[in-house]
């Protein structure tokens, strides 16, 4: 296996399970000491176990994401551990509901979805880009999706959030072009996770049917996309959202 992340830190919020789970394996495998975050605790307790029983080093962290109060107290304290932060991926994200008109669809549950897919993001790259700055490098990744470009019927706050997180992806990309710090995001069409456990079935089968491979991705093909994305080598890319979407992404 390769070591591209050979002597950095990788934080992954939202590791405890899926697509960021698996990132921060991959990461891990080639080398990162990876900094597992996400609100479910048990969950960052094992994959940290599972990491550390394959010969890795992690450490774990529970928290909301869209607390901003508590985000930044969380990265104060990994930076006082590890003194820098090379790589930020950002994979926590819920989706809301789905197969829901606009007339039935709560504004909580719009504001609920808003709060962890976008103030999440906000918060967690505001909080580690000055870090970022002092140290001269970064690699922040954030997980948006298919939705965010094209829009899905009857989800109207997951595709409003992701279309905002790209928004956000291109601006700081910008913001900070000239800084060896990159901003990048990915659009992940359907991935097989627990995030679609409690998709309405009718609405899984209208997103499959959307892919002309007629399949759903796997986390470890996010994860090696995201690899390279993340590391040194991905040195001129900015503001660019990538799609890994079985061919369901047209433009
Ligand atoms: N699975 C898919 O089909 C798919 C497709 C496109 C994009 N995505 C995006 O990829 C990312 C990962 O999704 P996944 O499929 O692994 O889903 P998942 O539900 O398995 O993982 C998401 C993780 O985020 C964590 N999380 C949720 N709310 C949080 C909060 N407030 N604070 C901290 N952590 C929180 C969850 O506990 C979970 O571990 C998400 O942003 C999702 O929107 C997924």
């Amino acid at each position: 296996m390769i070591s591209r992340f050979k002597d950095q830190v990788a934080v992954v919020f939202g590791a405890g399970r899926g697509i960021g789970e698996a990132i921060a394996f991959r990461l891990s495998n080639e080398g990162a000491k990876v900094v597992i975050i996400d609100i479910l605790e048990i969950e960052v307790n094992l994959v940290k176990r599972k990491i550390i029983e394959s010969g890795g080093d992690a450490e774990a962290h529970h928290l909301d994401i869209s607390d901003e109060k508590i985000v930044n107290q969380c990265i104060d304290q990994i930076v006082k551990l590890n003194s820098k932060i090379d790589v930020l991926i950002n994979s926590a994200g819920i989706v809301g509901p789905t197969n829901c008109e606009i007339e039935n669809y709560e504004l909580k549950d719009f504001l609920d979805v808003l709060n962890v897919n976008l103030v999440g993001a906000f918060n967690i790259s505001k909080a580690v880009i000055p870090v970022m700055k002092k140290n001269n490098y970064g690699r922040i990744l954030h997980i948006s999706s298919i939705a965010g470009k094209e829009g899905n019927p009857g989800m109207i706050g997951y595709s409003s959030s992701k279309a905002a997180l790209i928004g956000m992806v291109k601006s700081l990309g910008k913001e900070l072009a000239q800084t060896n710090i990159t901003v990048n995001g990915i659009a992940p069409a359907l991935i097989s996770s627990e995030m679609n456990r409690d998709t309405d079935p009718k609405m899984l089968e209208y997103m499959v049917e959307k892919i002309p491979m007629k399949r759903l991705g796997s986390v470890d093909e996010v994860a090696s996309l995201c690899a390279w994305i993340s590391s040194k080598e991905a040195s001129f890319n900015t503001g660019t959202i990538f799609d890994i979407s079985g061919g369901r992404a047209t433009y």
